[in-house]
C-alpha cells in the first residue's frame, strides 16, 4: 500500500498519527521573520514596491499575492500566492541579485553587444582566494560561452574593459546594494556602454574554488559563469536546467543548460567550431530513454536523483514532480551517485565520489560531508558507489561498486565478512547496478533504462521497464 501523504511538505493528518515523531510539518504559521523575508525578496526580485501609505495598504497587499503568484509560477511551485514551506524555502537560497522580473537598472529593452570580440578586465579580487584562482575561474566561465557562441574574449588590465569586474560591498552606488554573507551573492548589467556589462560579486561572500559544497561558500567559477551570461545580455529563465535560473545551485560541475544555449546562440549566433556537447534538460521520466543516477526510499516513497534534480511519480498520477533537490533539502546540491534510505533512524544517505551527506527527520545534518573509508570500512580503491539499498527487515545496507556489492550491518556498524561478492552469483543475471532501492522486501535494482525486482526469499528476479514505475 502506497500512503497518500506527501513528503513534500504535505498537511495531511493522516501522517501524525501513523507516523508518531516522524510527523511531516505542517503548513507552517508563517513567522514574522519570514514575513519581512517574503516582502524583501518580492521587492529585490519581483518589484513589489513599498507602499506605506495607510490608504494603499489594501492594494499593496493584494499586489503582494499577484507577486507571490508570480515567484511561485517561475519557480514551478505550486501557485497559492501564500508563503508555504517551499516557497520559503526557495526564498531562502542564495541567489543571483538580479530581479526575475525585468526592471529599472537590468537588461531593459534586450540589449546586446555589436562586437563580438569582448574585453573584460579583473579590477581588484577576494582576499580569499589567490590571484591565480580567481582569474582561472573567470577565464573557465567565459569559455563556457565563447564556447557555444561566436563570442571571444580577451582580458585586459589597464583601461575601460566592456566588463568590468568588481568585488564590492554593501552599498556602492548602483541601488542595488549587496547585503553580507549570503543570500544576495553577485549581479551584473546587460550590454551597454559604462556600468553596461559590468559584473559585481558581494566581497562580503566567501569565495572559493572547491567543488565541495559547504555552508556558506560560493564557487566563483560558477557564479561568474552565471554572471557573464547577463553581461552578455540574458536574463534570468524559469527552466530549472538553465544555468541563468536565478539561485545558486552549484552542485560539483558548471554546464549549460540546452536554454542556455538556445538562447546565446539567438544573440550572437553559433561558434565556428562545431559543438559535440550535451546540455542539460530537464529530465522527463515518460520520454522512453530516462535513465539516472541515485534512487531511494523516502518514508514509503520513492524518490530518484539526476544531476541536480529529483524526480518522483506521484501516486497514481500520471503527473511527475521535477524540481531541484536543493528546493527540498537546501543543503544538497545533487549529482549523487548512491543513496539510501535507513528507515529505522528516519535517515537518509547521499553519496558523491568518496563522500557522503545525511539526512534525518527530512532535514539535513550538520557535520557533512564525511567520507566513506572512515564510516563504512571500504578500501581506499573504491572511488564512488554505484548504488545502494538498506533491506529494513534484516538491517543490512547493499553497496554495489562495478560488479560487485559489500553488505554492511546497521546494527554493528560494520562491514559484514566476506565481502565484496560478484553481484552476477547473488542477483542472477545482474552485473552491474546503477541505482536501487528496497521496499516491501523487494529489491528495485536498475542498470541503464531496465528495471529489475529480485526477490531475497525466491532469489528470483524479474525485469521490467523503468518508466513503469512512473505510469508513463
Ligand atoms: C574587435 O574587432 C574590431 C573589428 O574587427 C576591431 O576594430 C577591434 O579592435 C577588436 N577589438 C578587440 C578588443 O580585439
Ligand atoms: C583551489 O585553489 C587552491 C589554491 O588556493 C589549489 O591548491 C586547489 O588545487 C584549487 N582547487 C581546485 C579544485 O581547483
Ligand atoms: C531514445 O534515444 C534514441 C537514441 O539516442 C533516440 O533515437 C530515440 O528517439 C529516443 N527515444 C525517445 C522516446 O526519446
Ligand atoms: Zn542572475
Ligand atoms: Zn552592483
Amino acid at each position: 500500500m502506497e500512503s497518500a501523504c506527501s513528503v513534500f511538505g504535505c498537511c495531511c493528518c493522516c501522517c501524525s498519527g501513523m507516523w508518531g515523531s516522524h510527523g511531516f510539518p505542517a503548513i507552517q504559521e508563517i513567522q514574522e521573520e519570514d514575513a519581512e523575508l517574503v516582502e524583501k525578496y518580492l521587492e529585490n526580485y519581483y518589484n513589489l514596491n513599498k507602499d506605506t501609505q495607510a490608504g494603499k495598504q489594501r492594494r499593496s497587499i493584494n499586489s503582494q499575492v499577484e507577486q507571490l503568484e508570480q515567484m511561485q509560477k517561475f519557480f514551478g511551485l505550486e501557485v497559492t500566492g501564500r508563503p508555504d514551506k517551499k516557497t520559503l524555502n526557495v526564498m531562502k537560497q542564495p541567489r543571483c541579485g538580479v530581479p526575475d522580473v525585468a526592471s529599472f537598472t537590468t537588461m531593459p529593452g534586450n540589449p546586446v553587444w555589436e562586437m563580438k570580440n569582448l574585453t573584460y578586465r579583473i579590477v581588484n579580487y577576494t582576499p580569499l582566494l589567490p590571484k591565480s584562482v580567481v582569474e582561472k575561474a573567470f577565464r573557465k566561465a567565459f569559455q563556457i560561452w565563447s564556447e557555444v557562441s561566436a563570442l571571444t574574449f580577451t582580458r585586459i588590465s589597464q583601461g575601460e574593459a566592456d566588463i568590468m569586474i568588481t568585488f564590492i560591498r554593501g552599498e556602492h552606488g548602483d541601488n542595488n546594494p549587496f547585503d553580507g554573507p549570503g543570500n544576495k551573492l553577485a549581479h551584473a548589467f546587460g550590454p551597454g556602454p559604462r556600468l553596461g556589462g559590468d559584473v559585481h560579486f558581494d566581497l562580503d561572500e566567501t569565495w572559493t574554488n572547491e567543488s565541495w559544497i559547504e555552508d556558506f561558500k560560493f564557487n566563483l567559477y560558477y557564479s561568474a559563469a552565471h554572471e557573464f551570461g547577463h553581461s552578455l545580455g540574458l536574463g534570468h529563465s524559469s527552466d530549472i536546467a538553465s544555468l541563468m535560473y536565478p539561485i545558486y545551485q552549484y552542485s560539483g560541475q558548471v554546464l549549460l543548460g540546452q536554454d542556455d544555449v538556445d538562447g546565446i546562440q539567438e544573440l550572437y549566433g553559433p561558434p565556428k567550431k562545431p559543438i559535440n556537447k550535451k546540455f542539460l534538460t530537464t529530465p522527463q521520466a515518460c520520454d522512453g530513454n530516462f535513465t539516472f543516477n541515485a534512487v531511494t526510499t523516502v518514508r514509503g516513497e520513492v524518490m530518484f536523483f539526476k544531476e541536480r534534480f529529483y524526480l518522483r511519480p506521484l501516486y497514481q498520477d500520471k503527473y511527475q514532480e521535477v524540481n531541484l533537490i536543493s528546493v527540498f533539502w537546501p543543503h544538497l546540491s545533487g549529482g549523487f551517485d548512491a543513496a539510501y534510505e535507513f528507515e529505522e533512524d528516519d535517515k537518509i544517505l547521499f553519496f558523491k565520489g568518496h563522500k557522503y551527506w545525511a539526512v534525518q527527520n527530512l532535514k539535513a545534518l550538520f557535520g557533512y560531508p564525511k567520507d566513506i573509508y572512515q564510516s563504512f570500512g571500504f578500501p581506499r580503491t573504491v572511488t564512488k558507489i554505484d548504488a545502494a539499498a538498506s533491506d529494513v527487515y534484516t538491517g543490512k545496507t547493499y553497496f554495489f561498486v562495478a560488479n560487485k556489492y559489500w553488505r554492511y550491518d546497521e546494527k554493528k556498524k560494520s562491514m559484514d565478512e566476506g565481502y565484496p561478492k560478484i553481484t552476477a552469483q547473488d542477483f542472477p543475471g545482474i552485473n552491474k547496478v546503477d541505482a536501487a532501492f528496497c521496499k516491501n522486501g523487494l529489491f528495485h535494482l536498475f542498470h541503464g533504462t531496465k528495471h529489475y525486482e529480485y526477490n531475497p526469499i525466491t532469489k528470483q528476479v524479474t525485469t521490467g521497464k523503468i518508466n513503469s514505475l512512473f505510469n508513463c
